[in-house]
């Protein structure tokens, strides 16, 4: 999704901008754009497609300080040139670049033309630039907040008016907004990724809150005026973990990644005093606990299937009713908050705009909500005040890997914490504590065979379709799988219950048809091999993610993965799912790291 870069102090705006924008391709994008102060005047260079493109468009001396620079993801007006941002006034004095919607555009650019301003773009972003540029203030503060003031809608926004060039307006609301603090010099970016080379001093904006930026420094403010008070907070990620090192894709660097994301979510938060884990951020104590009698579980794309495993993990290990379901559909269906339910937001960025809304709805109803989120300080974190961050470091591929890996593992410390405050035994949490320190390396085990995965992908170049079936938790894990290869490979897969298969598409079982069985030797892996059954009587090839063992039906390949505790299976066999769709795409040739039409981080609706 847009991602937003800017810059003031005394270095050369342009090469700093140039590389923040390459820092925030991996959200998705379509167009990108620059624009610096330089003796008064702007100067802009836009265009769609990639940033590099822009780098080729750029004039040979393209200086000057200070600077915003954006990457665009088309919502008003088609991916372009014209509507790529920086956009401008008409005097070509400010420059906007915005990330959010403004709800209220068509209105204000009615009412704008009707004053004859002549638009040069589609976008609801040039309204602003026109409002701003209209705005009888002293100070371009002043012209920022006076526009914002009409303008109904979600923004992130930063603003530099060329013949004012001491300071870079930002704002806030609805959209993300991080200050990065230099030696006399400042950044401001959507992401922190753009900011790590530079600093790991950062201020995050709330919503409502505009901010000057100035090379010695920064105020902040409500929009009606009001100082706010901030403190700055100190990124843990540094500037190497955004590099790809020999990997040729950041999916499979962050494939490989997994054994030593998967170390740092436990890290610290096995208790085999008590057979038990410890959570500091839940903050919630014992008997808080024990009054939950429901838990319910919000997320988008992987972050909601993972809530499907840790709802699976949690009723199994803690008797506790769970459910998880898409924060997208929970947020519009007017949902009964109930005061003894437990909500958990899960995302990764912790930006995703559904799952944000969600947060909001259930606090505004006065529901408790957690987070399980990977980035430190997002705006879902902040929102939930309270949960278990990740600690996986930064997943840039924009599919999601190793922080799905890490999500259901804090599931299971969260389950087996809930579980041991209710019936779960301490023999059985003293298997889960092993089972849940060695799943590290039986990870490495699986990733150290990549070879067989290849292999077994070479199975799926030639088919249409591709069914993925599994029970109970082996269902998530279907699920997660199916959405992994079609993500990346485009290859049309659909994930089913085993169970629900002779309801409907064995009708499409032919022999071009591949079904990838998810069969752990559990208690339903019986069950399995009656469904297996069925699919090879239609003639249909099958793949099985299993456990070593005879198979009593015969499958056109198979992979074996580690044993665990039954609860923790399904952590390890999805594993291998991963390494089948990368190398699913990686055979079709397939732009693996970003997927077309889709973006890592979802800030609008
Ligand atoms: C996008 C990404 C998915 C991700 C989802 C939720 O759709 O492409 O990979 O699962 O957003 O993201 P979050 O950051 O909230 O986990």
């Amino acid at each position: 999704m847009c991602g937003i870069v800017g810059y003031i102090g005394k270095r050369d705006a342009a090469p700093i901008l140039m590389e923040g924008l390459h820092r925030l391709e991996y959200r998705g994008y379509d167009s990108a754009g620059i624009a610096v102060a330089r003796a008064g005047e702007l100067r802009v260079a836009k265009c769609k497609g990639r940033v590099r493109d822009l780098e080729k468009i750029l004039p040979d001396r393209f200086k000057g300080s200070p600077g915003i620079a954006h990457t665009r993801w088309a919502t008003h007006g088609e991916p372009s040139d014209r509507n790529a941002h920086p956009h401008c006034d008409s005097a070509n004095r400010i420059a906007v670049i915005h990330n959010g919607i403004i709800e209220n555009a068509t209105a204000l650019r009615r009412r704008l033309a009707a004053e004859g301003i002549v638009f040069r773009s589609e976008t609801d972003t040039e309204v602003l630039a026109h409002l701003i540029a209209k705005m009888p203030h002293d100070s371009l503060e002043g012209a920022v907040r006076a526009a914002l003031q009409m303008v109904v809608g979600a923004y992130g926004l930063a603003v530099l008016d060329a013949t004012r060039p001491n300071a870079l307006v930002v704002a806030r609301n609805g959209s993300p907004v991080v200050l990065g603090i230099g030696d006399r010099e400042m950044f401001v970016a959507s992401d922190p990724s753009a900011l790590v080379r530079h600093t790991q001093s950062v201020v995050h904006l709330d919503d409502g809150e505009v901010a000057v930026l100035r090379a010695d420094g920064f105020e902040t403010s409500t929009l009606e005026g009001d100082p706010t008070a901030k403190t700055a907070s100190t990124i843990a990620w540094t500037d190497d973990a955004f590099d790809k090192l020999d990997f040729d894709h950041f999916m499979r660097k962050e494939i490989a990644e997994q054994p030593d994301a998967a170390r740092r979510t436990l890290s610290g938060r096995l208790e085999p005093r008590f057979q038990t884990a410890h959570l500091g951020g839940l903050a919630l104590d014992a008997r808080e606990l024990l009054e939950v009698r429901r838990i319910k579980i919000l997320g988008c794309g992987s972050a909601c299937i993972s809530a499907t495993m840790g709802a699976h993990l949690i009723e199994q290990l803690a008797r506790l009713p769970a459910h998880a379901e898409p924060a997208s559909e929970f947020r519009y269906r007017n949902p009964v908050i109930e005061p003894d339910t437990l909500y958990i937001a899960v995302s990764q960025s912790g930006e995703t705009f559904d799952t944000l809304a969600a947060v909001q709805e259930v606090k505004r109803k006065g529901g408790r909500v957690l987070g399980i989120v990977n980035v430190v300080g997002s705006t879902i974190a902040r929102e939930c005040g309270r949960g278990i961050y990740l600690h996986a470091g930064p997943e840039v591929s924009v599919v999601s890997t190793k922080t799905f890996t890490c999500t259901v593992m804090a599931f299971a410390l969260l389950a087996l914490h809930l579980g041991r405050i209710r019936d779960l035994s301490t023999a059985h949490g003293g298997r889960l504590l092993k089972a849940l320190s060695e799943l590290p390396v039986q990870i490495e085990s699986i990733l150290a065979r990549d070879a067989e995965i290849a292999e077994l992908a070479r199975q799926l170049l030639a088919c249409e379709h591709a069914y993925f079936i599994g029970r109970a938790a082996g269902y998530a894990v279907a699920m997660e799988g199916a959405l992994k290869l079609k993500e990346v490979s485009y290859l049309h897969a659909e994930a089913y219950p085993a169970s629900e298969l002779k309801h409907g598409p064995l009708a499409l079982i032919t022999p071009q048809t591949p079904t990838i069985v998810v069969m752990p030797r559990d208690d339903l892996f019986t069950k399995n091999i009656s469904t297996v059954e069925e699919i090879r009587a239609r003639g249909g090839p099958i793949l099985a993610i299993t456990h070593a063992g005879d198979l009593p039906v015969s499958v056109e390949g198979r992979f074996d993965v580690p044993r665990s505790e039954p609860e923790l299976d399904p952590i390890l066999l999805n594993i291998p799912l991963q390494l089948l769709a990368y190398h699913v795409a990686l055979q079709k040739g397939r732009d693996i790291d970003k997927p077309r039409n889709l973006a890592k981080s979802v800030t609008v609706e």
